[in-house]
């Protein structure tokens, strides 16, 4: 199988090409600017990789050229931390829109099937979110459906739905063309993948505000309190990196049953507000250390205004419906939280110890 992946360095990236290449059998096209995460792969025969951004007139007649020898095109570029979207507005619309549209017109021309990573973001906030604090007791106010669910969000100067936005017009440009143009697509929406390589660490690989998996580590590791906006009463539901490429690997091998669908990949069994997933993770972390002063690591509330600045607003929950994914690709989750926690949380603490103030006072 020959595979276009745009984005193939990032953290879906990085975990497909674990699992793809050692099947053998595929040719992979790679994109992306940063390999850092791939490296173990550099030297594969089957990978041919290129360190270009996708948007250039360069890259784009490169990327024509494979396109029209693939099997399929994968699209994992974005900029996809909530930080960026109210204070980098024009880049994330630019990485999930402008960028990626003359990709999709590429695959529509030669009729080439796009598997486009989307966002549970796409919805926005639920309608129950908008009705007093009954609504959740409905499930049908807040659940997700693919197919059914609107697309509810803010107001313009709330930027924070700059990427929903964004990614809302590109699956609408992939589904004309479906329609228009006969081109096969898949849309997948992810909802929270956790995992190694997830994020980057503020001040030992990065900067700035990662999302709050990597916040809450680097608190920990920083013996810093861990802060929750608006009191942590968001709602997310998490799945593992390793199921979640279980259902790309799956919708691979049944094209049958995954062209010209949309899919939720998340975990519905997995859901915490996000202040449990705090108290959950000052608890792994202390099993991980063998450290119990963990379990009482400071948690201190924050503003939305004074943690991400003017323009954010939050999705209050996502509750994803998965019968589409059970049904038509046999794919179930498993992976309780607390595993996934244990061994995304032992990858950031093998990758940092050394710089643990707490282990070095
Ligand atoms: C982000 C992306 O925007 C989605 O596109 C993507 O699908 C999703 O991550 C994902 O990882 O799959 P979100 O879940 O809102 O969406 O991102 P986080 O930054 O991880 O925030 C989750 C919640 O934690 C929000 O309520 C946020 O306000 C809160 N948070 C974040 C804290 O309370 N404290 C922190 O230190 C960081």
């Amino acid at each position: 199988m020959r595979i276009v992946m745009l984005g193939c360095g990032g953290f879906i990236g990085s975990h497909l090409l674990d699992r793809l290449l050692p099947l053998g059998g595929v040719e992979i096209h790679g994109w992306d600017l940063d390999f850092s995460k791939i490296e173990k792969h550099l030297a594969n025969p089957s990978l041919n990789l290129r360190q270009d951004s996708v948007s250039s007139s360069y890259a784009l007649q490169e990327i024509e050229k494979e396109v029209e020898q693939a099997d399929v095109v994968l699209n994992l570029v974005a900029i996809c931390n909530p930080a960026d979207y109210n204070t980098r507005p024009l880049e994330v619309i630019d990485a999930s829109l402008f960028d990626i549209y003359p990709i999709v017109e590429l695959c529509a021309k030669h009729k080439k099937w796009l598997i486009s990573f989307s966002t549970s973001e796409v919805y926005g906030r639920t309608v129950a979110s908008y009705l007093p604090q009954a609504g959740y007791q409905d499930l049908s106010l807040y659940e997700l459906n693919e197919d059914e669910t609107p697309l509810i969000m803010g107001p313009v100067h709330n930027q924070r739905w700059t990427y929903a936005c964004a990614k809302q017009m590109t699956e609408r440009l992939i589904y004309a063309h479906h329609k228009e143009n006969g081109m096969p697509f898949t849309i997948v929406r992810p909802l929270n993948f956790f995992g190694p390589r997830m994020d980057y660490i503020p001040g030992r690989d990065g900067d700035g505000v990662p999302r709050v998996l990597a916040c809450f580590m680097t608190a920990l590791l920083d013996n810093k309190p861990m802060q929750l906006v608006d009191g942590g009463q968001a709602r997310r539901t998490i799945v593992s990196i390793h199921e979640a490429v279980d259902a790309i690997c799956l919708m691979l091998e049944k094209p049958e049953k995954s062209q010209n669908q949309i899919f939720h990949i998340g975990n519905p069994y997995n859901e915490v507000t996000v202040a449990e997933l705090a108290e959950l993770m000052r608890q792994t972390y202390a099993k991980i250390t063998g450290d119990s002063s963990f379990k009482d690591h400071p948690i201190i509330s924050t503003s939305a205004q004074e943690f991400y600045g003017e323009g954010y607003e939050d999705c209050d929950r996502r509750m994803p419906n998965i019968s589409k994914a059970k049904h038509l690709l046999g794919w179930d989750p498993k992976i309780s939280l607390p595993d996934v926690l244990f061994e995304t949380m032992s990858y950031y603490h093998e990758k940092y110890a050394k710089s643990l103030s707490k282990a070095s006072c």
